[in-house]
Protein backbone atom coordinates (compact mmCIF):
# COMPACT_ATOMS: atom_id res chain seq x y z
CA UNK A 1 0.00 0.00 0.00
CA UNK A 2 1.06 3.65 -0.74
CA UNK A 3 1.26 5.48 2.50
CA UNK A 4 1.47 9.12 2.07
CA UNK A 5 1.42 11.90 3.82
CA UNK A 6 -1.88 13.73 3.88
CA UNK A 7 -2.39 16.41 1.33
CA UNK A 8 -3.49 19.01 3.91
CA UNK A 9 -1.51 19.34 6.97
CA UNK A 10 -1.78 21.69 9.98
CA UNK A 11 0.55 24.70 10.53
CA UNK A 12 1.71 23.08 13.55
CA UNK A 13 1.69 20.19 16.11
CA UNK A 14 2.41 20.52 19.99
CA UNK A 15 2.56 18.14 22.81
CA UNK A 16 0.35 18.63 25.46
CA UNK A 17 2.63 19.85 28.51
CA UNK A 18 1.60 16.46 29.62
CA UNK A 19 1.80 14.56 27.02
CA UNK A 20 5.55 16.72 26.59
CA UNK A 21 6.50 15.52 29.90
CA UNK A 22 5.60 11.82 29.27
CA UNK A 23 7.77 12.13 26.24
CA UNK A 24 10.34 14.06 27.75
CA UNK A 25 10.42 11.00 30.00
CA UNK A 26 10.69 7.86 27.23
CA UNK A 27 13.54 9.77 25.76
CA UNK A 28 15.29 9.14 29.38
CA UNK A 29 14.72 5.46 29.15
CA UNK A 30 17.76 4.78 26.45
CA UNK A 31 21.34 5.51 27.07
CA UNK A 32 23.13 8.27 25.90
CA UNK A 33 23.01 8.07 22.09
CA UNK A 34 20.57 6.08 21.78
CA UNK A 35 17.63 8.26 22.00
CA UNK A 36 16.28 7.54 18.58
CA UNK A 37 15.03 4.35 20.27
CA UNK A 38 12.31 6.34 21.67
CA UNK A 39 10.32 6.82 17.94
CA UNK A 40 7.54 4.69 18.02
CA UNK A 41 6.49 5.73 21.84
CA UNK A 42 7.26 9.22 20.53
CA UNK A 43 5.32 8.74 16.91
CA UNK A 44 2.65 6.76 18.91
CA UNK A 45 2.04 9.44 21.62
CA UNK A 46 1.33 12.24 19.48
CA UNK A 47 -1.37 10.07 17.35
CA UNK A 48 -2.97 9.26 20.61
CA UNK A 49 -3.13 13.05 21.23
CA UNK A 50 -4.16 13.96 17.74
CA UNK A 51 -5.93 11.03 16.43
CA UNK A 52 -3.42 11.04 13.42
CA UNK A 53 0.01 11.98 12.35
CA UNK A 54 0.33 15.35 10.58
CA UNK A 55 4.21 16.40 8.92
CA UNK A 56 4.29 18.69 11.59
CA UNK A 57 4.24 16.02 14.15
CA UNK A 58 6.76 13.88 12.71
CA UNK A 59 9.12 16.97 12.49
CA UNK A 60 8.24 17.43 16.10
CA UNK A 61 9.72 13.82 17.11
CA UNK A 62 12.58 14.27 14.73
CA UNK A 63 13.17 17.91 16.90
CA UNK A 64 12.99 16.31 19.98
CA UNK A 65 15.08 13.21 19.22
CA UNK A 66 18.12 14.98 17.08
CA UNK A 67 16.99 12.74 14.27
CA UNK A 68 16.51 13.80 10.39
CA UNK A 69 13.52 14.37 9.18
CA UNK A 70 13.31 11.65 6.87
CA UNK A 71 14.18 8.98 9.31
CA UNK A 72 11.13 9.86 11.32
CA UNK A 73 9.01 9.70 8.28
CA UNK A 74 10.45 6.21 7.19
CA UNK A 75 9.02 5.04 10.29
CA UNK A 76 5.63 6.87 9.98
CA UNK A 77 5.11 5.58 6.53
CA UNK A 78 6.23 1.89 7.48
CA UNK A 79 3.56 0.65 9.80
CA UNK A 80 0.13 0.77 9.23
CA UNK A 81 -0.43 1.43 12.97
CA UNK A 82 0.24 4.96 12.22
CA UNK A 83 -2.54 6.85 10.47
CA UNK A 84 -0.80 10.01 8.05
CA UNK A 85 -4.34 11.10 7.40
CA UNK A 86 -7.62 12.31 9.58
CA UNK A 87 -9.07 9.42 11.10
CA UNK A 88 -13.46 9.43 12.63
CA UNK A 89 -13.05 11.92 15.75
CA UNK A 90 -15.01 8.71 17.36
CA UNK A 91 -13.43 5.47 15.85
CA UNK A 92 -10.89 4.17 12.87
CA UNK A 93 -11.78 0.55 12.09
CA UNK A 94 -9.56 -1.60 10.58
CA UNK A 95 -10.46 -4.88 9.16
CA UNK A 96 -8.44 -7.77 8.53
CA UNK A 97 -8.49 -8.87 5.49
CA UNK A 98 -5.85 -11.62 5.02
CA UNK A 99 -6.66 -15.00 4.36
CA UNK A 100 -8.70 -16.70 7.72
CA UNK A 101 -10.56 -13.29 7.89
CA UNK A 102 -11.75 -12.88 4.39
CA UNK A 103 -12.42 -16.76 4.09
CA UNK A 104 -14.73 -16.12 6.98
CA UNK A 105 -16.43 -12.88 5.57
CA UNK A 106 -13.86 -9.98 5.65
CA UNK A 107 -15.23 -8.75 2.55
CA UNK A 108 -18.74 -8.29 3.91
CA UNK A 109 -17.45 -6.31 6.56
CA UNK A 110 -15.77 -4.33 4.38
CA UNK A 111 -18.54 -3.73 1.94
CA UNK A 112 -20.36 -2.83 5.03
CA UNK A 113 -17.64 0.07 5.75
CA UNK A 114 -18.08 1.26 2.34
CA UNK A 115 -21.57 1.93 2.60
CA UNK A 116 -22.05 2.59 6.53
CA UNK A 117 -18.72 4.36 6.69
CA UNK A 118 -17.64 6.15 3.18
CA UNK A 119 -16.55 4.09 0.12
CA UNK A 120 -13.23 4.95 0.31
CA UNK A 121 -10.67 3.71 2.96
CA UNK A 122 -9.13 6.82 4.82
CA UNK A 123 -11.98 8.93 4.27
CA UNK A 124 -13.60 9.78 7.33
CA UNK A 125 -17.97 9.41 7.37
CA UNK A 126 -19.96 12.30 6.30
CA UNK A 127 -20.72 12.96 9.91
CA UNK A 128 -16.83 12.60 10.89
CA UNK A 129 -16.75 10.51 13.30
CA UNK A 130 -15.83 7.05 11.84
CA UNK A 131 -13.12 6.08 9.31
CA UNK A 132 -12.20 2.70 7.99
CA UNK A 133 -9.01 0.47 6.48
CA UNK A 134 -8.18 -2.65 5.39
CA UNK A 135 -5.36 -4.31 6.97
CA UNK A 136 -3.24 -7.28 7.16
CA UNK A 137 -3.02 -10.11 9.67
CA UNK A 138 -3.87 -9.25 13.35
CA UNK A 139 -3.06 -12.31 14.94
CA UNK A 140 -6.42 -13.16 15.90
CA UNK A 141 -7.11 -15.41 12.75
CA UNK A 142 -8.82 -18.28 15.24
CA UNK A 143 -11.97 -15.45 16.27
CA UNK A 144 -11.85 -14.81 12.12
CA UNK A 145 -13.75 -12.11 11.08
CA UNK A 146 -11.95 -9.56 13.25
CA UNK A 147 -11.01 -5.76 13.56
CA UNK A 148 -9.09 -3.78 15.29
CA UNK A 149 -10.69 -0.49 16.69
CA UNK A 150 -8.67 2.03 18.97
CA UNK A 151 -6.61 -0.50 21.16
CA UNK A 152 -8.85 -3.48 21.30
CA UNK A 153 -9.41 -6.53 19.08
CA UNK A 154 -13.52 -7.03 17.89
CA UNK A 155 -13.29 -11.04 17.27
CA UNK A 156 -16.08 -13.08 15.11
CA UNK A 157 -17.61 -10.33 13.71
CA UNK A 158 -20.32 -10.28 11.17
CA UNK A 159 -22.17 -7.36 9.30
CA UNK A 160 -24.80 -7.13 12.42
CA UNK A 161 -22.43 -7.16 15.28
CA UNK A 162 -20.04 -5.01 13.51
CA UNK A 163 -22.86 -2.52 13.06
CA UNK A 164 -23.98 -2.51 16.44
CA UNK A 165 -20.50 -1.87 17.77
CA UNK A 166 -20.51 1.30 15.59
CA UNK A 167 -23.97 1.97 16.61
CA UNK A 168 -22.91 2.07 20.09
CA UNK A 169 -19.44 4.08 19.48
CA UNK A 170 -21.77 6.49 17.90
CA UNK A 171 -24.16 7.26 20.73
CA UNK A 172 -20.90 7.32 22.82
CA UNK A 173 -21.04 3.80 24.72
CA UNK A 174 -17.90 1.72 24.55
CA UNK A 175 -18.87 -1.21 23.13
CA UNK A 176 -17.38 -5.03 24.85
CA UNK A 177 -14.44 -5.97 22.61
CA UNK A 178 -13.33 -9.64 22.26
CA UNK A 179 -15.59 -12.57 21.08
CA UNK A 180 -18.92 -11.35 20.06
CA UNK A 181 -20.19 -14.89 19.98
CA UNK A 182 -19.13 -15.46 23.16
CA UNK A 183 -16.30 -17.35 23.10
CA UNK A 184 -14.05 -16.74 25.81
CA UNK A 185 -10.56 -17.07 24.00
CA UNK A 186 -10.40 -19.33 20.88
CA UNK A 187 -11.06 -22.52 21.73
CA UNK A 188 -13.88 -24.28 19.61
CA UNK A 189 -17.71 -22.29 18.91
CA UNK A 190 -19.16 -25.53 20.80
CA UNK A 191 -17.10 -25.35 23.90
CA UNK A 192 -13.49 -26.48 24.73
CA UNK A 193 -12.58 -30.28 23.97
CA UNK A 194 -9.45 -30.31 25.95
CA UNK A 195 -8.61 -29.07 28.72
CA UNK A 196 -11.75 -28.86 29.85
CA UNK A 197 -11.21 -28.56 33.90
CA UNK A 198 -10.36 -25.12 33.13
CA UNK A 199 -13.27 -24.29 31.56
CA UNK A 200 -17.47 -23.84 33.35
CA UNK A 201 -18.03 -22.77 36.58
CA UNK A 202 -15.28 -20.66 38.52
CA UNK A 203 -13.73 -19.51 35.79
CA UNK A 204 -13.44 -15.62 34.97
CA UNK A 205 -16.24 -13.82 33.09
CA UNK A 206 -14.07 -12.62 30.40
CA UNK A 207 -10.68 -14.03 29.04
CA UNK A 208 -7.68 -11.43 30.62
CA UNK A 209 -7.74 -9.28 27.16
CA UNK A 210 -11.13 -8.49 27.46
CA UNK A 211 -11.52 -7.96 31.24
CA UNK A 212 -8.68 -5.43 30.48
CA UNK A 213 -9.80 -3.41 27.81
CA UNK A 214 -13.09 -3.23 30.18
CA UNK A 215 -11.37 -2.42 33.35
CA UNK A 216 -9.51 0.41 31.87
CA UNK A 217 -12.77 1.23 29.08
CA UNK A 218 -10.60 3.68 26.99
CA UNK A 219 -10.90 1.71 23.43
CA UNK A 220 -11.30 4.95 21.57
CA UNK A 221 -10.04 7.40 23.95
CA UNK A 222 -7.66 10.41 23.03
CA UNK A 223 -5.16 11.24 25.13
CA UNK A 224 -5.75 15.22 25.16
CA UNK A 225 -4.84 17.69 27.38
CA UNK A 226 -5.70 16.11 30.42
CA UNK A 227 -3.24 16.73 32.50
CA UNK A 228 -2.46 13.28 33.66
CA UNK A 229 0.31 11.77 36.35
CA UNK A 230 2.47 9.11 35.36
CA UNK A 231 5.26 7.07 37.34
CA UNK A 232 8.58 7.45 35.63
CA UNK A 233 11.43 5.06 38.27
CA UNK A 234 14.26 5.29 35.86
CA UNK A 235 14.56 8.66 35.48
CA UNK A 236 17.23 10.34 37.62
CA UNK A 237 15.30 13.64 38.59
CA UNK A 238 11.80 12.30 40.30
CA UNK A 239 8.53 13.77 38.46
CA UNK A 240 6.52 16.55 40.94
CA UNK A 241 4.08 14.80 42.26
CA UNK A 242 0.78 16.02 40.85
CA UNK A 243 -2.65 15.33 42.32
CA UNK A 244 -4.87 12.80 40.55
CA UNK A 245 -7.66 14.30 38.02
CA UNK A 246 -10.74 14.24 40.40
CA UNK A 247 -12.80 11.04 40.03
CA UNK A 248 -9.66 8.69 38.87
CA UNK A 249 -9.25 6.40 41.61
CA UNK A 250 -8.27 2.72 40.48
CA UNK A 251 -8.91 0.15 43.04
CA UNK A 252 -6.29 -2.10 42.18
CA UNK A 253 -3.98 -2.15 45.65
CA UNK A 254 -0.12 -0.87 44.28
CA UNK A 255 2.64 -3.58 44.80
CA UNK A 256 4.36 -2.87 47.88
CA UNK A 257 6.57 -0.07 48.17
CA UNK A 258 5.15 1.66 45.14
CA UNK A 259 4.14 5.31 45.82
CA UNK A 260 0.35 6.33 46.17
CA UNK A 261 0.43 8.31 43.43
CA UNK A 262 -2.63 8.30 41.40
CA UNK A 263 -2.51 5.71 38.54
CA UNK A 264 -2.50 6.66 34.83
CA UNK A 265 -4.04 4.49 32.51
CA UNK A 266 -0.82 2.95 31.19
CA UNK A 267 0.07 2.18 35.20
CA UNK A 268 -3.42 0.81 35.28
CA UNK A 269 -2.33 -1.80 31.82
CA UNK A 270 0.32 -3.26 34.37
CA UNK A 271 -1.25 -2.73 37.92
CA UNK A 272 -5.43 -3.21 37.26
CA UNK A 273 -4.91 -6.99 36.83
CA UNK A 274 -1.89 -8.67 38.58
CA UNK A 275 -0.92 -11.82 36.67
CA UNK A 276 -3.31 -14.08 37.88
CA UNK A 277 -4.96 -12.15 40.17
CA UNK A 278 -8.79 -11.37 38.21
CA UNK A 279 -11.18 -8.90 39.64
CA UNK A 280 -14.84 -10.02 38.95
CA UNK A 281 -16.54 -6.98 37.11
CA UNK A 282 -20.31 -8.99 37.07
CA UNK A 283 -21.54 -8.61 40.36
CA UNK A 284 -21.69 -5.08 41.36
CA UNK A 285 -17.64 -4.88 41.57
CA UNK A 286 -16.74 -2.65 39.38
CA UNK A 287 -13.23 -0.64 38.42
CA UNK A 288 -13.20 3.04 38.29
CA UNK A 289 -12.67 4.31 35.02
CA UNK A 290 -10.56 7.43 33.70
CA UNK A 291 -12.07 10.60 33.10
CA UNK A 292 -13.89 11.46 30.39
CA UNK A 293 -11.78 11.72 26.96
CA UNK A 294 -13.27 14.96 25.90
CA UNK A 295 -11.69 14.84 22.05
CA UNK A 296 -12.68 11.28 21.63
CA UNK A 297 -16.39 12.51 21.58
CA UNK A 298 -17.27 9.35 23.58
CA UNK A 299 -18.65 9.22 27.29
CA UNK A 300 -16.90 7.38 29.13
CA UNK A 301 -18.88 4.56 31.41
CA UNK A 302 -17.91 2.47 34.21
CA UNK A 303 -17.18 -1.48 33.77
CA UNK A 304 -19.84 -3.31 34.80
CA UNK A 305 -22.62 -5.57 34.17
CA UNK A 306 -21.59 -7.93 30.81
CA UNK A 307 -25.18 -8.52 29.58
CA UNK A 308 -25.66 -7.43 26.05
CA UNK A 309 -21.80 -6.82 25.03
CA UNK A 310 -22.16 -3.31 26.06
CA UNK A 311 -20.30 -1.52 29.24
CA UNK A 312 -24.15 0.30 30.43
CA UNK A 313 -24.02 3.93 31.40
CA UNK A 314 -24.42 4.62 34.85
CA UNK A 315 -26.36 7.70 35.86
CA UNK A 316 -23.53 8.73 37.85
CA UNK A 317 -21.48 8.98 34.10
CA UNK A 318 -19.40 11.77 33.37
CA UNK A 319 -21.21 14.42 31.30
CA UNK A 320 -19.41 16.38 28.53
CA UNK A 321 -19.02 20.14 28.79
CA UNK A 322 -22.35 20.60 26.83
CA UNK A 323 -22.16 22.80 23.92
CA UNK A 324 -23.42 26.02 23.52
CA UNK A 325 -23.74 28.08 20.11
CA UNK A 326 -21.84 31.05 20.70
CA UNK A 327 -22.71 34.20 19.23
CA UNK A 328 -21.49 34.16 15.39
CA UNK A 329 -21.68 36.96 11.78
CA UNK A 330 -21.78 36.52 8.53
CA UNK A 331 -19.17 39.01 7.77
CA UNK A 332 -16.35 40.90 10.09
CA UNK A 333 -17.84 44.14 11.59
CA UNK A 334 -15.46 46.50 9.53
CA UNK A 335 -15.48 44.35 6.72
CA UNK A 336 -12.05 43.22 7.09
CA UNK A 337 -11.72 41.23 10.94
CA UNK A 338 -8.90 41.22 12.51
CA UNK A 339 -5.99 39.01 11.31
CA UNK A 340 -6.54 35.75 13.68
CA UNK A 341 -3.32 34.10 12.24
CA UNK A 342 -1.73 36.26 15.00
CA UNK A 343 -2.90 33.55 17.71
CA UNK A 344 0.10 31.02 17.29
CA UNK A 345 -1.47 28.03 15.80
CA UNK A 346 -3.81 29.89 13.99
CA UNK A 347 -2.37 29.31 10.32
CA UNK A 348 -4.22 29.50 6.69
CA UNK A 349 -6.29 27.09 7.15
CA UNK A 350 -7.63 27.11 11.22
CA UNK A 351 -8.63 30.77 10.27
CA UNK A 352 -10.36 30.14 6.83
CA UNK A 353 -12.30 27.96 9.01
CA UNK A 354 -12.77 30.08 11.46
CA UNK A 355 -14.02 32.45 9.18
CA UNK A 356 -16.69 29.99 8.11
CA UNK A 357 -17.81 29.02 11.48
CA UNK A 358 -18.45 33.31 12.18
CA UNK A 359 -15.57 34.33 13.77
CA UNK A 360 -13.43 37.14 12.52
CA UNK A 361 -12.41 39.11 15.87
CA UNK A 362 -10.78 38.33 18.96
CA UNK A 363 -12.91 39.82 20.57
CA UNK A 364 -15.23 37.08 19.37
CA UNK A 365 -12.63 34.49 20.23
CA UNK A 366 -11.84 36.10 23.65
CA UNK A 367 -15.23 36.19 24.87
CA UNK A 368 -15.59 32.15 24.24
CA UNK A 369 -17.18 30.30 27.53
CA UNK A 370 -16.27 26.69 27.74
CA UNK A 371 -19.67 25.12 26.30
CA UNK A 372 -18.58 27.45 23.04
CA UNK A 373 -15.39 26.01 22.81
CA UNK A 374 -17.05 22.61 23.03
CA UNK A 375 -19.08 24.09 20.25
CA UNK A 376 -16.55 25.68 18.16
CA UNK A 377 -14.19 22.27 18.94
CA UNK A 378 -17.04 19.67 17.53
CA UNK A 379 -16.37 21.83 14.21
CA UNK A 380 -12.21 21.69 14.06
CA UNK A 381 -11.93 18.28 12.67
CA UNK A 382 -8.81 17.27 12.46
CA UNK A 383 -7.79 20.52 14.21
CA UNK A 384 -10.21 19.91 17.31
CA UNK A 385 -8.45 20.30 21.13
CA UNK A 386 -6.17 23.21 19.28
CA UNK A 387 -8.27 26.18 21.63
CA UNK A 388 -7.25 24.96 24.64
CA UNK A 389 -3.59 23.55 23.91
CA UNK A 390 -2.54 26.90 22.54
CA UNK A 391 -4.26 28.90 24.76
CA UNK A 392 -6.06 30.82 22.29
CA UNK A 393 -8.25 32.55 24.40
CA UNK A 394 -5.54 33.88 26.63
CA UNK A 395 -4.05 34.94 22.95
CA UNK A 396 -6.99 36.60 21.73
CA UNK A 397 -7.69 38.44 24.74
CA UNK A 398 -4.33 39.91 24.56
CA UNK A 399 -4.43 40.85 20.89
CA UNK A 400 -8.00 42.14 21.93
CA UNK A 401 -6.43 44.33 24.14
CA UNK A 402 -8.30 42.99 27.18
S1 LIG B 1 -6.08 -13.27 9.13
FE1 LIG B 1 -7.25 -11.87 10.26
S2 LIG B 1 -6.32 -11.87 12.18
FE2 LIG B 1 -5.07 -13.20 11.02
Amino acid sequence: MLRRLHTEQPASFAFTPANLRWAEAQIQKYPEGRQASAVIPLLWRAQEQEGWLSKPAIEEVARMLGLAYIRVLEVATFYFMFQLSPVGSVAHIQICGTTPCMLCGSEDLIEFCKTRISQEPHHPSADGKFSWEEVECLGACANAPMAQIGKDYYEDLTVESLGRILDELGAGRVPQPGSQIGRFASEPEGGPTALTQYAGEGREAHNASVELALAIGDTVKRIDGTEVPFRAPWLKTPQPEQPAPAGEVDTATPPDGETSEAPTDLDREHTARPPGVRQPLAGGETVAPAPVGHESGVTRHEAGSQAGGTVPAPDTAAPLVPEVAPPVLTAPRDGVGDNLQEIAGVGPKLEALLHDLGFWHFDQIAAWSPGEVAWVNSRLGAFRGRIEREHWIDQARKLAGQ
